[in-house]
C-alpha cells in the first residue's frame, strides 16, 4: 500500500463518500441485512452506523489498514460485535457457507481481480444467503462509456485503483442466478462516476427443488413395492 493510499486516501473517502444522497443509498442497501454479516472493503467504516439491529455479528475486511482509525471510532457505537481483518476480498480465509449476508458498497470498482472476489463472496454465503450491493460502474450511454474507458487509467491512479468502467450487472449476474438490481444515475456522482447498480443477489438453494422431484418418485416406488408384495402374498 502506498503512502498516498494509506495516509491520504482515507481522508478523501471520508470527505467524498458521506454526502446526504450517499447516506440514503447506504441505508437503503443495508436495510434488509441480517444475521452473520461480512462487508468487503470497509474503507473508513462509513456503513457502520447504518446497519440494522437484525445484524448479530459483522466482519469487515479491507487490504488497506489506513481507514482503521476512522473505523475504530465508529465501532464503539455499534450494537453488535464487529471484527476487522486487513485482507483482500479475492482470498478470504473464512470457511465456505459462513455468512448470512455479504455487503459491498463502492468496492467492486476497486478490487483488482473482481471476478475472483465475486467467487469468494458466493463461496462464503450460506444457502439462500444474500449479497447486498451498491456500486458505481459502466453507464448505459455509449458516449459516456467512451469517456469512462478513456479516463479509467487516470481514475485508478488518483482513487486507489478504482475503475469507472466496470459492468456491475454482468459481474453480479455471472456469479448469481437470482438477482434483483436497479440501475441509474445518482445526482451527487456526475456522469462518469454516477451510474449506480444497487440490489440484492441470492445464493440459490437447490435442495427444496431436488426434494420436490425426489418425493413423488419415492412415493411411487413405495406404492409399487407394496402392490407387488400384496399381489405376491395373495398369489
Ligand atoms: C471507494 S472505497 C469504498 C469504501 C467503503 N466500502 C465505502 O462504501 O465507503 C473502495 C475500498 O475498496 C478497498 N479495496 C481495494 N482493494 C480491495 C480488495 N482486493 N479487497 C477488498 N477491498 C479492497 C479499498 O481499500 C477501499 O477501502
Amino acid at each position: 500500500m502506498s503512502f498516498y493510499e494509506n495516509r491520504i486516501l482515507p481522508y478523501l473517502l471520508e470527505a467524498t463518500m458521506s454526502g446526504e444522497e450517499m447516506v440514503a443509498l447506504r441505508k437503503a442497501t443495508l436495510a434488509e441485512v441480517a444475521g452473520e454479516v461480512l462487508e468487503i472493503g470497509f474503507g473508513t467504516g462509513l456503513n457502520l452506523p447504518h446497519y440494522p439491529a437484525a445484524v448479530s455479528r459483522l466482519t469487515i475486511v479491507d487490504p488497506n489498514e489506513g481507514g482503521l482509525r476512522f473505523v475504530q471510532r465508529r465501532i464503539g457505537a455499534a450494537p453488535f460485535e464487529v471484527k476487522t481483518q486487513v485482507l483482500s476480498g479475492e482470498n478470504l480465509p473464512m470457511a465456505a457457507e459462513s455468512f448470512d449476508c455479504v455487503v459491498s458498497t463502492f468496492t467492486l470498482c476497486t478490487i483488482p481481480d473482481v471476478t475472483k472476489a465475486m467467487g469468494e463472496i458466493w463461496r462464503v454465503l450460506r444457502a439462500n444467503g444474500r449479497f447486498h450491493f451498491v456500486e458505481h460502474g459502466l453507464s448505459n450511454e455509449p458516449q459516456v462509456q467512451k469517456w469512462q474507458h478513456r479516463l479509467t487509467p487516470l481514475q485508478k491512479l488518483v482513487a486507489g485503483g478504482c475503475h469507472l468502467n466496470r459492468n456491475m450487472r454482468e459481474l453480479v449476474t455471472a456469479q448469481f442466478a437470482k438477482v434483483e438490481m436497479r440501475e441509474g444515475y445518482w445526482q451527487e456522482g456526475g456522469k462518469l462516476a454516477g451510474y449506480l447498480y444497487q440490489g440484492v443477489a441470492q445464493k440459490a438453494c437447490y435442495r427444496p427443488f431436488l426434494l420436490s422431484l425426489l418425493l413423488p418418485l419415492l412415493t411411487t416406488l413405495f406404492t409399487l413395492s407394496n402392490l407387488l408384495a400384496f399381489s405376491l402374498s395373495t398369489a
